[in-house]
C-alpha cells in the first residue's frame, strides 16, 4: 500500500454492510468470510477504500449503531481473526479500511447501562447521565429521531430516574462528563487501530457533551475531546484517519477540522440535498450557493462527499420550504419519508433515469472532496420501503440472478432481510452478473468513471472556481492542481442546452475531452460555445499550448472502436486519442 499521509484526498469510499454483502456460512446473514471472496470485485470497481458499517456485538435494534461490546465482532459476522483477515486482504488489495466509531451512546443492553441501571452506587452510574426532573434539563436539545421518540429523556424503571439519550430509548448517551469514559474510548480507539484499520466514521459526533442553554451540540468540550482523539492517533499511529459524522450547517461543521488538528474529514452534509434540488430544478445555484457558503478547510483535511448513504436522505439542513420541495419532487411514495428525511436508494430517487444517474456521479466525482458511493448504487440498486425505519435500503447486495440473488444459499425466509424482487429493480434484472457481461451497462460505465477519476489529483486536491455561465441551467467550474486543470461541464436541465464559457484566462489553451481523448477546438477570443444533450456532461482537460520554440509532439491516430463504449456522454467512442501532454485518453479499462 502507498505511504501518502494524504491517502484520503484521492480516496473513492464504499460504503457497505457485512450482513448485506455475501453470505459465506448460508445462515442468511452475510460475513466477513463472505465479503473477503467479493472483494475482487472491489478491487475491479476501482474503489480503494471500504467504510464498514458497525459489526460489533449488538441487539440490533439500532442495526448495529446500539453497540453491546465495544471490542467484539457479532458472532453472525464471524470472529476477530476474520477481522483481521479481512483487514489483511483488503490492504493486500490497495484497499484501506475504515470501521465506525460509536462514541456518544450504547445500548441499554451493554453491560455498563445493565450496571448503571442496577445500582446507584455502581461505578458505572456516572457512564450515563441522569436525572430526575426531564422538564428541567437539557431542553433546548432538539430530538432526532422525530418519528420515534418525544424526547431524549427515557424513564428507568430499575432505578427510577430519567437517562439520557439522542437517538433511540435504547441508545442510552454515555457522559463524556466522567474522565474514565473519555479514557475508556481512546483505549477503544487504541483496540480498533491496532488490528490495522485505516481510520474510523465518528457517528453522530456532534452530541458528546450536554450543556444547559444550549442546544447540546458542536459544544467546545466535544472539540476539546475530539482534538484528544486526534492526538492519540497521530502520536502512536501513521497514516491513520478521523472522518467526521456532523449533520450540521457547513459553517458548524468547520470546526470539526479543527486548524488542522481534529478530524481529517468530515462529511458535507448541506450540499448533498442541493444536488438533488439543482436537478430537479434545472438550475446551477443551490449548488453554487452552498459551495460558496462552505468555509475553506485547512490544507490536510477534506469533505467527504455523497448522494446517498445507509440512513434516509436527510433534510435537516434545509429551510422548511425547501424540504418541502424535495419532499414533493422526490418522495412521491406514501411511506417514503422518514423523520426529516426520505428513506429511498439513489436510482429510485432519479426514476431510474440513466442520464441522472451519471450526471450526479460527474458531479459527486469533481467537486472538491473524496465521493462516497453506498454500496448497490454502482448497478442502480432499488429499496423497500415497506420494511420500516432505514432497513429498506439495507437488503441484500444483488449479485446474479440465482436464488437469493446470489447473496446467500440460506432459504429465502432465513435471510435478514428479504431481497429486491419488483420488476424494474428485481434481482432478476439487477445484479452484478448481468451488468458486468454487458458492456454498456452502469456498473461497467461506473468502473470505467472511477478509473477517470483516478487520474487526476485536481479532483481531491485541487481548487474551484465556478464559471457561471448566463445559462444557469449549467453547472460549470475549474479545478485546478499543480500542473493539472479541469472543466467541468454539467447540463442539469432534461433537454439540450447551448452555453458560452468565459475562458478568457485560457486563451490559446485546447479541450481534451477526459475519457475519449477526444481535442476540441482551442480556445480563441471569443467565448468558448459548447452545446450539451439532455442530463450530459463534459469532463476537459485544458491543455497548455506548447511554448513556441518547442516542436509539438505528433498526435496518435485512434486506434480501433472501443468495444466498451465510454462513459462520456455526447463524446465519441474511440480509444485514446492520446495527448502526451496531459496523459489523458488512455483508456479507462
Ligand atoms: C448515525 C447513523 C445512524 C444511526 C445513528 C445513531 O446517524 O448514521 O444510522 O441510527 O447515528 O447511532
Amino acid at each position: 500500500m502507498d505511504n501518502d499521509p494524504l491517502w484520503y484526498k484521492d480516496a473513492v469510499i464504499y460504503e457497505l454492510h457485512v450482513k448485506a454483502f455475501f453470505d459465506s456460512s448460508s445462515d442468511g446473514i452475510g460475513d466477513f468470510a463472505g465479503l473477503i471472496q467479493k472483494l475482487d470485485y472491489l478491487q475491479d470497481l476501482g474503489i480503494n477504500c471500504i467504510w464498514l458499517l458497525p459489526f460489533y456485538p449488538s441487539p440490533l435494534k439500532d442495526d448495529g449503531y446500539d453497540i453491546s461490546d465495544f471490542r467484539g465482532i457479532l458472532p453472525d459476522y464471524g470472529t476477530m481473526k476474520d477481522f483481521r483477515r479481512f483487514v489483511r486482504e483488503a490492504h493486500r488489495r490497495n484497499i484501506r479500511v475504515l470501521i465506525e466509531l460509536v462514541m456518544n451512546h450504547t445500548s441499554d443492553q451493554h453491560p455498563w447501562f445493565q450496571d448503571a441501571r442496577a445500582s446507584k452506587k455502581s461505578r458505572k452510574r456516572k457512564f450515563y447521565v441522569w436525572t430526575d426532573d426531564p422538564k428541567k434539563k437539557y431542553q433546548d436539545a432538539r430530538v432526532i429521531f422525530l418519528d420515534a421518540e418525544k424526547s431524549n429523556w427515557a424513564y428507568d424503571p430499575e432505578s427510577k430516574q430519567y437517562y439520557w439519550h439522542r437517538f433511540y430509548s435504547l441508545q442510552p448517551d454515555l457522559n463524556y462528563d466522567n474522565p474514565i469514559v473519555c479514557r475508556t474510548m481512546l483505549n477503544i480507539l487504541s483496540f480498533w487501530l491496532n488490528t490495522g484499520v485505516d481510520g474510523f466514521r465518528l457517528d453522530a459526533v456532534p452530541y458528546l457533551f450536554e450543556r444547559d442553554g444550549t442546544r447540546c451540540e458542536n459544544l467546545p468540550e466535544t472539540h476539546a475531546y475530539l482534538k484528544s482523539l486526534r492526538q492519540r492517533l497521530d502520536k502512536r499511529y501513521k497514516n491513520r484517519i478521523l472522518l467526521a459524522e456532523a449533520n450540521q450547517r457547513s459553517e458548524d461543521v468547520r470546526p470539526y477540522f479543527g486548524d488542522g488538528d481534529e478530524c481529517h474529514l468530515a462529511f458535507h452534509f448541506p450540499l448533498m440535498p442541493r444536488i438533488f434540488m439543482a436537478l430537479r430544478q434545472e438550475n446551477n445555484k443551490p449548488i453554487i450557493q452552498i459551495m460558496e457558503q462552505t468555509p475553506g478547510i485547512p490544507p490536510d483535511c477534506q469533505w467527504a462527499l455523497f448522494l446517498r448513504n445507509h440512513d434516509e436522505l436527510t433534510l435537516e439542513m434545509v429551510s422548511p420550504e425547501e424540504r418541502e420541495y424535495m419532499y414533493q419532487e422526490y418522495a412521491e411514495h406514501p411511506k417514503a419519508k422518514l423523520n426529516l428525511g426520505i428513506r429511498h436508494r439513489l436510482a429510485p430517487l432519479l426514476n431510474n433515469g440513466r442520464r441522472q444517474l451519471e450526471l450526479l456521479h460527474s458531479i459527486l466525482f469533481s467537486l472538491p472532496g473524496s465521493p462516497v458511493i453506498y454500496y448497490g448504487d454502482e448497478m442502480g440498486m432499488g429499496d423497500n420501503v415497506y420494511l420500516g425505519d432505514r432497513n429498506g435500503v439495507r437488503t441484500p447486495m444483488q449479485w446474479t440472478g440465482d436464488r437469493n440473488a446470489g447473496f446467500s444459499a440460506a432459504d429465502a425466509a432465513q435471510l435478514y432481510a428479504p431481497v429486491i424482487v419488483d420488476p424494474v429493480y428485481g434481482y432478476q434484472s439487477v445484479n452484478a452478473e448481468a451488468q458486468s457481461r454487458t458492456p454498456t451497462s452502469f456498473l461497467n460505465w461506473m468502473k470505467r468513471f472511477i478509473r477517470a477519476r483516478k487520474k487526476f489529483k485536481a479532483f481531491g486536491r485541487g481548487t474551484l472556481k465556478f464559471l457561471e455561465p448566463k445559462n444557469n441551467k449549467i453547472l460549470a467550474y475549474i479545478r485546478q492542481y499543480e500542473g493539472e486543470t479541469l472543466l467541468i461541464v454539467n447540463n442539469l436541465s432534461r433537454f439540450v442546452q447551448p452555453l458560452e464559457l468565459d475562458l478568457a484566462g485560457h486563451r490559446g489553451w485546447t479541450l481534451v475531452e477526459v475519457v475519449g481523448g477526444v481535442r476540441f477546438p482551442a480556445v480563441g477570443e471569443l467565448p468558448y460555445f459548447l452545446t450539451l444533450g439532455p442530463h450530459a456532461f463534459y469532463w476537459f482537460v485544458l491543455e497548455k499550448p506548447a511554448a513556441p520554440e518547442q516542436k509539438k509532439m505528433p498526435v496518435k491516430t485512434p486506434e480501433k472502436s472501443e468495444a466498451k463504449g465510454n462513459p462520456g456522454r455526447g463524446s465519441k467512442t474511440g480509444k485514446a486519442q492520446a495527448s502526451r501532454n496531459s496523459g489523458v485518453g488512455e483508456n479507462t479499462e
